[in-house]
């Protein structure tokens, strides 16, 4: 746990009386200190439902009557560039919100002096830096919150193959499978739990890098140590690599439908359909896998064409060695499978 504290020494009672001249000036002050505190500043958030990010300041010593605070809140997204945009804005009990946080956002103020910010729902572009600032008198102080999502990496390549999407097809492909382009820190975190994968993928940043645990010769060589690899930024058209997928938890439910008889792709779909549910997308299927323990070693079409299955506890004749979201590939869509479906339950 972290706290950051911020002092702010503030000159009260400042007062020069009329009569005096400018060579006998009388001041009085007091010092009063600001102190904003944040006791978590790093929040890691579910899409769809709701995250608090703490702020509090106090007064020291304790003031005997409030003073009239302005609290404003601020974002910046993770991938940096830019300036800070409103988010709300908060004096007494009036406040105001900006953009796409309108509605969304209010503060707890569960106590005096909390100006912790809940949003609620979370989207999935609310990820990033906060700033709670507090404004009293001339001066004002802040403190820093990170909003993440809980979440995983997953890699994806087309149905058509190896290293075929540019930037902005990678960036349509993790889209549609529920999922966004990885930022580096995903990427980073997902590598130190132990993503190891050879294809170089598009990163949210514009550039194409790849996780390697075990440096062998078929990934890159033995010389280097194990690491993400990059490839640098590249040219957003004109390259092409896969990509790497970043999903956060879900709300609803994916599940292997039990169905009497194999089923083709288009059997599939309406199997899910006639079951009150829809085809499940890799990136959910990923999201049941990593944070729901989904383990069936059925292999099942997805949304996408592909047909993959989730293994927690590793056996036999249900693949390889570890632990993993399994994949055929993209089979002729005539050909039978079982299928995974996903519901969600308000
Ligand atoms: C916020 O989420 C928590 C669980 O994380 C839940 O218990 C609570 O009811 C939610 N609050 C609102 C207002 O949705
Ligand atoms: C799947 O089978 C149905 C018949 O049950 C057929 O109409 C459909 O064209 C088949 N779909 C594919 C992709 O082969």
């Amino acid at each position: 746990m972290i706290t950051v504290k911020l002092y702010l020494v503030m000159i009260l009672n400042l007062y020069l009386t009329s009569e005096q001249s400018q060579s006998k000036k009388n001041f009085y002050f007091h010092k009063i200190r600001l102190h904003v505190e944040s006791p978590e500043t790093l929040v890691s958030g579910v899409q769809g439902s709701n995250a608090t990010l703490p702020c509090h300041y106090r007064y020291e010593p304790a003031l005997s009557t409030p003073r009239r605070t302005r609290v404003k809140w601020f974002w910046q997204p993770v991938s940096g560039e830019g300036q800070e945009r409103d988010v709300m804005v908060a004096i007494g009990t009036r406040h105001r919100s900006y953009g796409d946080f309108k509605g969304r956002v209010r503060l707890r103020r569960s106590a005096p002096g909390d100006a912790s910010l809940v949003i609620n729902p979370l989207q999935s572009d609310d990820t990033g830096r906060y700033r709670c600032e507090i404004i009293d008198g001339l001066e004002d102080e802040s403190v820093t919150v990170h909003l993440k999502f809980r979440g995983m990496v997953f890699p994806y390549h087309s149905s058509r193959g190896r290293y075929l999407m540019n930037f902005h097809e990678a960036k349509e492909a993790c889209e549609k499978q529920d999922a966004h382009l990885a930022t580096f820190e995903q990427l980073y975190a997902s590598w130190e739990d132990g993503l190891d994968w050879c294809n170089a993928g598009w990163l949210m940043d514009g550039t194409a890098q790849y996780p390697v645990v075990l440096p062998r010769e078929a990934c890159g060589g033995t010389d280097l140590a194990p690491g993400v690899r990059s490839y640098g930024i590249r040219d957003k058209s004109l390259d092409r690599f896969d990509a790497f997928c970043f999903t956060s938890t879900i709300r609803g439910e994916v599940y292997f439908l039990q169905h009497h008889i194999k089923l083709n792709f288009t059997e599939a779909l309406e199997a899910c359909q006639s079951d009150g549910a829809r085809i499940a997308k890799v990136g959910q299927l990923y999201a049941a896998w990593r944070f729901v323990g989904l383990d069936q070693c059925d292999a099942g079409w997805l949304a996408d064409g592909s047909v993959r299955y989730p293994i927690i506890q590793p056996r036999m004749n249900c693949g390889t060695s570890g632990p993993g979201v399994r994949s055929l590939g993209f089979p002729p869509k005539h050909l039978k499978h079982g299928v995974y479906c996903y519901k969600v339950h308000w």
